[in-house]
């Protein structure tokens, strides 16, 4: 028991420090070292919808401020501490965190049309859109139902997708600088592969970390109620 406490806390903490190192990395990339996206445009060849570059651009700067805002959101809320004491901030943060996701999605949106590698990855960006918005109702859901245990385990789904960019850059850049295999094809890797690391990685918390109960009352139940 003490031992899962450990783990669970330090994967917790590591959740944290590589949400808070990649959050910094996305910001000074795109607002500081490389404001117009030159790079990431660069690779855009052979998309058929020419990509009008200043509202690309607002686009996804909207996308970014709110992609970091739902990791910020979404680390907290995983936070037991915060859970336990401080419900109500849990349930803004909720709240902030949905919103977030409702951005990201939209914004995502806009931006699938153009996606690097073309219609391949547009549809697997929309498809991820569809997952990402469904597992974060399911989840407020199963809240709404005061089923603690479902919440927590579809919000563990839902915020993986938080690490969908880094899961692509981190597979694009060992398959385009490791491997030698062509940009464009490597971020369609990039994209399949994050969506099924996504996945990949929510179980194994499921099933390794969070194995017990949450030992948390919904608000609104009888004092005695067990949560199973
Ligand atoms: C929550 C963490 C996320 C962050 C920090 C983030 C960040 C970014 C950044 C910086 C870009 C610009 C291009 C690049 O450098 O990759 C981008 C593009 C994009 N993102 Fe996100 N994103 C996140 C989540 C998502 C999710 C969950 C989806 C889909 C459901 C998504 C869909 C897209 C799309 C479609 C593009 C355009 C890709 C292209 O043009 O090829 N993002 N994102």
């Amino acid at each position: 028991m003490r031992r899962l406490q450990s783990r669970s806390k330090s994967l917790y903490l590591l959740m944290i420090v590589v949400a808070v190192v990649y959050m910094l990395y996305v910001t000074y990339v795109n607002f500081i070292h490389d404001p117009q996206a030159a790079e990431f445009l660069s690779h855009k060849t052979g998309v058929k919808r020419p990509v009008v570059v200043p509202v690309w651009l607002n686009v996804m700067y909207v996308h970014i401020v709110f992609a970091c805002l739902a990791m910020i959101a979404g680390a907290i809320n995983f936070s037991t501490k915060i859970l336990s004491k401080h419900r109500k901030l849990h349930r803004v943060n909720g709240y902030v965190y949905l919103l977030s996701v409702a951005v990201v999605v939209l914004t995502s949106g806009y931006m699938a049309p153009y996606s690097t590698g073309g219609k391949i990855n547009s549809i697997a960006f929309n498809v991820m859109n569809l997952i990402f918005m469904g597992l974060t109702v399911a989840a407020i859901v199963q809240i709404k139902r005061k089923q603690v245990d479902s919440h927590r385990k579809w919000m563990v789904r839902s915020y993986a997708f938080c690490f969908t960019n880094l899961f692509i850059h981190m597979f694009t850049f060992v398959f385009h600088n490791g491997f030698g295999i062509e940009y464009a094809l490597s971020y369609t890797l990039g994209v399949y592969g994050a969506l099924v690391l996504n996945f990949a990685l929510a179980e194994f918390v499921i099933r390794f970390i969070y194995t017990r109960p949450a030992a948390i009352m919904p608000t609104g139940n009888k004092k005695n109620k067990v949560i199973a």
